[in-house]
């Protein structure tokens, strides 16, 4: 057996798996995989007899289709489901594993020099069983848990002769298991699917417990199946958390029953909004695949989309032309800052959204990013951008929300500015979100709050498209060659390089729960989303499980990581998602062709 770093490239490069477990061990003996496998799968402890039926009401909804004329979700009763358990994920894993190897894979001939020919499947030896196997008891949140709350550690060997075993002490860790046996399969070109990996002795546990995406979901419409398949994707990368930026400045899609005009009135047409069917649909897939769905209402800024069904609640609403003055971005708005119809709405709001997010996650995200003090000089409950007089308002709000926020179970989770620059006083529980610097993530840190990483100059995937704003004829010249403010664009080998622990002492190193690559859309829509997630997201994924650096403390190779990423990519394109190549056919058939820097 050869560790996985000592392999010489012109033996082959499919050496499959992204990201790369914690220790790698394979051989290079071929077994084949028939759908009659046997999973061996005892059910967890807690499961009661009638799961699998109510297993499969439940697997049924999620894969009925979608209406192709209106993109959305058919309306079916009988599929209330309050929660997810252990045992619907691992059943649901084990459906994934087959179709992903059997249905869902590749001929990998990318990844072999020209003239390379297929193992043969005469006189084969099958994958006989898949033993899984749960060490421990799942803790009673095990589809919506708090960061750090869950081990997600496997382990999983696969005989020569065909005995595969994945043991953990989770359903998660068995979930993660399953992803990864599926990945050391290949597609044959005539039929069936095969590994010519084993044996195989791998152990992997993540380094960080947040692992995400952040898709900006408002600035435009995606219908459900775009934001489903996405979070699949983020699944299949072992990440575990999607974060849904649902509404902004420019829309409301979100359904709120009690409130019924802010979707009416604030969608980009009526019928483009996330009815709560929808909505407990994506948090309900994103559960069954270990992922955590965390909805963010940003505010108290970008919120100018209110104005269009409860106008008093906004102050600087829609200043023209000089927008510029009062946010980061048109319309102009932010709820104002010392009014009781305020807190009257949100009480409302949250009274209504959070009882539907409670079942299937832990955290609330209530934004708080770029408010600009200047708006409330306009606001008539204030009157004024003196810091001195804004800040113990911003303070009662944030104290109204996140007291609201927990008393429904959940925990907040805010952006560093409300830390940073509005010097709030945050709950111990709260976590913030860094965007703006490796400093700001350090000075979080330092204050005793988890952080999340995200620096915008490495993992906003938004960046590098040139402006979206039009620029008068006075002031084109001077804003030629009109690129963004967080230009260029940021491949994956700048998304790989992105070290979220750079520059935080060693001492709050475990403060520094996770991050999330970020998509804003004011660029993208489902037109070209996947290929702007996808593969560079997968590089993120990578350095959230299992880090920037190896075993030996040295930068991850591109040498090792690009053909890997390669694979991912025809991975993701074989599941239905349209991520971008990363290299030509050329440099991954021969493997050392298109290296550079090597010592002669
Ligand atoms: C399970 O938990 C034990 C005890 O904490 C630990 O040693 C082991 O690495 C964990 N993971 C697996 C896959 O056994
Ligand atoms: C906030 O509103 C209250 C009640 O309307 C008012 O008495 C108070 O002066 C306001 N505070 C500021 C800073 O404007
Ligand atoms: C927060 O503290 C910083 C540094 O002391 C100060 O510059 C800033 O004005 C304060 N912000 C507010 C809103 O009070
Ligand atoms: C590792 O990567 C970081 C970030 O790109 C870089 O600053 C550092 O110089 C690299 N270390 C080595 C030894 O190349």
């Amino acid at each position: 057996m050869k560790a996985v770093h000592y392999l010489p490239f012109f033996a082959s490069l499919t050496s499959a798996i992204w990201p790369l477990p914690t220790s790698y061990d394979h051989g290079d003996t071929v077994l084949w995989m028939s759908d009659d496998v046997a999973f061996n799968w005892a059910g967890t402890a807690a499961s009661a007899s009638n799961v699998g039926s109510r297993f499969l009401v439940l697997q049924e909804y999620l894969f009925s289709s979608f209406d192709e004329s209106s993109n959305r979700k058919p309306k079916r009763e009988g599929t209330e489901w309050q929660g997810v358990s252990g045992d619907d994920i691992i059943r649901f894993a084990i459906e994934q594993t087959k179709s992903t190897i059997l249905k869902r894979n590749f001929v990998p001939w990318k990844f072999h020099p020209r003239g390379w020919s297929e193992p043969i499947a005469e006189g084969a030896t099958y994958v006989s069983s898949i033993t899984l196997e749960l060490l421990g008891e799942d803790p009673p949140s095990i589809a919506k848990p708090l960061a750090g709350s869950v081990d997600e550690s496997y382990s999983l060997t696969l005989t020569t002769t065909g005995e595969a075993t994945i043991l953990a002490n989770t359903s998660l860790g068995l979930r993660h298991g399953l992803n990864t046996f599926t990945q050391l399969f290949y597609k044959h070109s005539s039929d069936g699917a095969y590994t010519a990996l084993a044996p195989v002795q791998i152990f992997d546990a993540p380094k960080f417990e947040h692992r995400g995406i952040n898709m900006d979901v408002a600035r435009q419409w995606y219908p459900a199946k775009d934001i489903a398949r996405m979070i699949d994707t983020a699944a299949y990368n072992k990440m575990n958390r999607f974060h849904l930026h649902v509404t902004d400045s420019q829309s409301w899609p979100l359904e709120i029953p009690s409130l019924p005009e802010l979707a009416a009135k604030g969608a980009y047409r009526p019928e483009l909004y996330y009815s709560t069917k929808e909505f407990e649909y994506l948090q309900k897939r994103a559960a069954l695949q270990g992922v955590e769905l965390i909805t963010e209402i940003d505010m108290p800024g970008h919120t100018s989309i209110i104005h269009e069904a409860y106008p008093d609640l906004i102050a600087a609403y829609n200043i023209q032309p000089n927008w510029d003055t009062y946010s980061a971005e048109p319309p102009s708005g932010t709820l104002k800052l010392n009014s009781s119809d305020v807190d009257t709405f949100l009480s409302k709001l949250f009274d209504d959204l959070l009882p539907r997010i409670f079942p299937f996650s832990t955290y609330f995200h209530t934004g708080g990013d770029e408010v600009n003090k200047n708006a409330y000089e306009l606001d008539d409950t204030v009157k004024s951008k003196d810091p001195e007089v804004l800040q113990p308002l911003m303070q009662a709000f944030i104290d109204r929300n996140h007291d609201q926020v927990r008393s429904q179970g959940l925990t907040p989770i805010v952006w560093e500015e409300m830390l940073l620059d509005w010097n709030l006083t945050l709950g111990k529980d709260t976590v913030v979100q860094s965007w703006r610097s490796d400093e700001a993530v350090a000075s979080i840190v330092s204050k005793g709050y988890k952080a999340l990483v995200g620096n915008y100059k490495y993992w906003y995937l938004d960046c590098g498209k040139g402006q979206w704003l039009d620029f008068s004829p006075e002031r084109a010249a001077a804003a030629w060659p009109f690129q963004d403010y967080c230009a260029p664009f940021h491949n994956w080998r700048l998304v790989y390089s992105y070290d979220p622990l750079a520059g935080v002492p060693s001492e709050y190193h475990h403060l520094v729960i996770g991050g999330e690559a970020h998509l804003w859309s004011e660029q993208t829509d489902p037109i070209n989303l996947d290929r702007m997630i996808w593969p560079r997201a997968s590089a993120a994924a990578e350095v959230l499980w299992s880090g920037v650096k190896d075993a030996q403390g040295q930068n991850r190779s591109q040498f090792d990581a690009s053909p890997r990423l390669s694979e991912m990519r025809e991975r993701m394109v074989a599941r239905g998602v349209g991520a971008e190549p990363v290299q030509m056919p050329y440099c991954t058939m021969d493997g050392e062709q298109c290296q550079l820097g090597l010592l002669a």
